[in-house]
């Protein structure tokens, strides 16, 4: 089995496949303002097996295009959300997040938790603006140091894996610099690591090592895994998710004639970060 199969077998069956909540999802869908209108039409992008899209399909009067570039997950999505009986509020959509098949002006909002670093958050929120209507909201979480400086160890390791890893005042720069207004931010707290994405993770570690007959392939997955863990656990009060909230302003907007050309990314091959190099 290939690392990719291996990486998708070991996240398929949780709830999540990156840091978050329930709590936070609704926290963020407050802040968004999207409660107060009708008949709305959000993208999930990343949605993985999609804890977020079935809250939003839950939570609001809305048609959700779940899109994801793993057909595994997206299968595992309809299922779900056929058994929360949401299955006509969402369609899941196989394509990447930097090809996507929508119009132009077409979608209220853009949802996406833990995944815009898999086409870089600059180029991510550049690429996905014209989708947007005018006033729509993008909605993102994206890895942030919580502090001006970090432990060498910690700063090594993500620059190697996300070179984009910054403070949460310059993606607000990045937003205001893209043609977005921000309208909310906040820290996922350090439950939705831990408790929402690698205590579960670790107790699925060791029957998908029996699955896979201990393989130096699977073992150097559950390594990476337990690396990352480690680093989080003793560097957890630098680093999380920020949560961002920003609101597409008008194309006119004086900010947008200097806006920079999108940064370049290849895709990562971290872990927590690595459910997705796929
Ligand atoms: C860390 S997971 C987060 C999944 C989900 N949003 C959640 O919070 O549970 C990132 C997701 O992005 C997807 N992904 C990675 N690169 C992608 C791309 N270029 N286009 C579409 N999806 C991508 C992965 O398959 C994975 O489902």
């Amino acid at each position: 089995m290939d690392d990719l199969s291996l990486l998708i077998d070991l996240h398929i069956s949780a709830d999540r496949q990156g840091p978050g909540g329930t709590a936070q999802t609704r926290l963020a869908i407050e802040l968004s303002g999207l409660s107060e209108q009708q008949g709305l039409k959000i993208a999930d992008m990343g949605c993985g097996t999609g804890a977020s899209t079935l809250l939003l399909a839950q939570d609001l009067d809305a048609h959700i295009v779940a899109v994801d570039f793993l057909p595994d997950f997206l299968d595992a999505l309809r299922s779900r959300a056929a058994q929360a009986g949401l299955a006509d509020r969402i369609e899941t959509v196989n394509a990447s997040m930097d090809a996507l098949p929508f119009d132009a002006e077409s979608l209220d909002a853009i949802w996406s938790e833990g995944a815009i670093y898999n086409i870089g958050f600059e180029n991510g929120v550049r690429m996905w603006r014209p989708y947007l209507k005018p006033g729509g909201i993008l909605a993102v979480s994206e890895l942030t140091w919580l502090t001006a400086s970090r432990p060498a160890e910690l700063e090594d390791h993500w620059h190697r894996q996300y070179p984009e890893v910054g403070t949460a005042a310059s993606k607000m720069a990045v937003l205001e610099r893209n043609g977005y207004a921000p309208i909310g931010y906040f820290v996922l707290p350090e439950h939705c690591w831990l408790d929402g994405y690698y205590r579960p993770m670790q107790l699925r570690f060791s029957a998908f090592l029996a699955r896979h007959a201990s393989s130096d392939a699977a073992c150097a997955v559950v390594a990476a895994e337990a690396l990352e863990i480690d680093l989080y656990e003793r560097h957890r009060s630098f680093v999380s998710y920020g949560f961002y909230l920003a609101r597409k302003i008008d194309a006119a907007h004086p900010a947008l004639a200097a806006a920079p050309k999108p940064i370049e990314h290849g895709m990562e091959s971290s872990a927590g970060h690595q459910a997705d190099q796929r």
